[in-house]
């Protein structure tokens, strides 16, 4: 019996995916398909995949083509399965000639033509064509716009920038405007990005005018304002959700599936801290209504963490904040206590202090460290009393996890659940949190620190 194997991620199953199976079958008498995982394709960077494994799997399955169908979840194992299934036949398309001569010390290596004129790609690109508009300060969107153009079906039509000439400096977008209006008018989901004072404002016209907004955290600055804003989505079918890069990274989801599968006994501490030194010292009061507060910039990262794992039902917060001279809300440092029924937790945030940026979840049976910067890593341990039985963990991380943002969003508008990475719940618990900074429900320490290492 001649036994042949392919592999591919069969996703949006099309003709030219029958047409390769067709032919590897008819190599042999046994066909062998190996269906990639999830983790694999992202770790090769196909991020934007639509379909789950199960979904690839049955579509690949209801052809009738395959004998067996296996999952492909590392790197090398190729050689493996035609080993352990003692395979006579390697086929894939000709999009990879050369790149599997490799595996010819094991066993015959073919390449069938591929069928022109169809891929997964484009049947994604058709499939979603998303009209992008990008709202906010330029320097920002810079990096989202870039991110953008990893992801299948996102076309950017344009700028809305209150600085009109530094937006023209991201690149020729048809539309250049500061008129959100006219923007909105030719896409079909916004990015926003433009200071926090402004996100209520802003996300409500996108929301009312039918459009799916993408909202850099926090997408409001009290209950109220979110609870309008997200009446006005549901009404409006539109998807609203928050923009924080860490929600959608690899390391940083797997870190919470263990915590809530016990890896770490229960928990009863979560401690994160986020920093980045800026010379505030220099700022002019322009510059402050431009510029984002610690609290809103680092706020909703570093409570990320804390609502994932001990939820959002506190039963007291304490703000402790440091202000810059001269201003009554904008905090060079916060840190927030918060406390639970039998948990606790602590987020450090600043902009006029540096600090390790680190993130510990401690728990009965052990706890999980993850070294700075936590927010953007992929990488983390869960260390126990006994040392031998530590465990490393490292994931694939691209683009800070800017792309897989993007991707899960188109996701979301696909299939219409927004809920799923950062909930409405966690939304409102940054929003209380603002709610209460806001309010100057906090206590204060002394002057600032930057104007302090100013005086002699
Ligand atoms: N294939 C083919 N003809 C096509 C598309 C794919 O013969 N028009 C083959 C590939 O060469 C591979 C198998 O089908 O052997 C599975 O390919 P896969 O990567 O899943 O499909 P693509 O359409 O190429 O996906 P993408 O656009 O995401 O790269």
């Amino acid at each position: 019996m001649v036994k042949v194997i392919t592999y591919g991620t069969y996703d949006l199953l099309h003709y030219g995916h029958i047409r390769l199976l067709q032919r590897a079958k008819a190599l042999g008498d046994y066909l062998i398909v190996g269906v990639t995982a999830d983790d694999f394709d992202r770790k090769r960077g196909k991020i934007n995949v639509q379909q789950s494994l199960m979904e690839r799997i049955e579509a690949v399955k209801a052809t009738g083509l395959a004998d067996e169908i296996i999952v492909e979840e590392y790197e090398g194992q190729k050689i493996d399965d035609i080993r352990k299934y003692h395979i006579d036949i390697f086929t894939v398309g000709s999009d990879w000639v050369g790149v599997f001569d490799y595996l010819r010390e094991y066993c015959q290596v073919v390449y069938l033509p591929r069928t022109k004129g169809v891929s997964s790609s484009e049947l994604r690109t058709e499939k979603q064509k998303l009209r992008f508009g990008l709202v906010g300060e330029a320097a920002y969107l810079n990096k989202f716009a870039r991110e953008c153009s990893f992801v299948n079906g996102t076309q950017i039509v344009g700028v809305c920038s209150e600085t009109k000439e530094e937006a023209g400096k991201l690149g020729e977008y048809p539309v250049l405007t500061d008129d959100l209006n006219e923007l909105l008018d030719q896409s079909d989901a916004v990015y926003i990005t433009s200071h926090p004072s402004l996100h209520f404002e802003q996300i409500r016209l996108a929301l009312e005018k039918g459009k799916h907004v993408l909202c850099e955290a926090p997408l409001a600055l009290n209950e109220a304002q979110l609870r309008e804003l997200s009446e006005l989505a549901g009404k409006n079918g539109c998807i609203l959700t928050e923009g924080l890069k860490t929600a959608y990274s690899t390391a940083y989801t797997r870190l919470i599936l263990l915590v809530k599968g016990g890896a770490i006994g229960k928990p009863v501490s979560v401690d994160a801290t986020c920093t980045s030194l800026r010379d505030l010292s220099a700022m002019t009061e322009e510059d402050l209504n431009r510029y984002w507060n610690t609290i809103c910039a680092w706020g909703p990262t570093a409570m990320l963490p804390v609502f994932h794992i001990l939820g959002t039902d506190w039963r007291e917060s304490r703000i402790t904040t440091k202000l810059l001279d001269g201003s009554n809300d904008f905090d060079v440092f916060s840190k927030i206590d918060f406390t639970y029924s039998d948990a606790v937790a602590t987020v450090k945030v600043g902009k006029g202090i540096k600090s390790e940026g680190e993130l510990i979840v401690s728990g009965t049976k052990g706890y999980i460290y993850v070294p700075a910067p936590w927010w953007k890593t992929d990488y983390f341990e869960v260390r126990y009393e006994n040392q031998t039985e530590n465990k490393r963990y490292f994931y694939q991380l691209d683009g800070e996890g800017i792309r897989y943002e993007i991707s899960a969003f188109l996701r979301m508008i696909r299939y219409g659940n927004g809920d799923y990475y950062i909930s409405r719940e966690i939304s409102r618990g940054f929003a209380r949190l603002m709610q209460q900074f806001y309010h100057g429900d906090y206590t204060c320490l002394g002057s600032s620190l930057m104007k302090a290492e100013d005086e002699p």
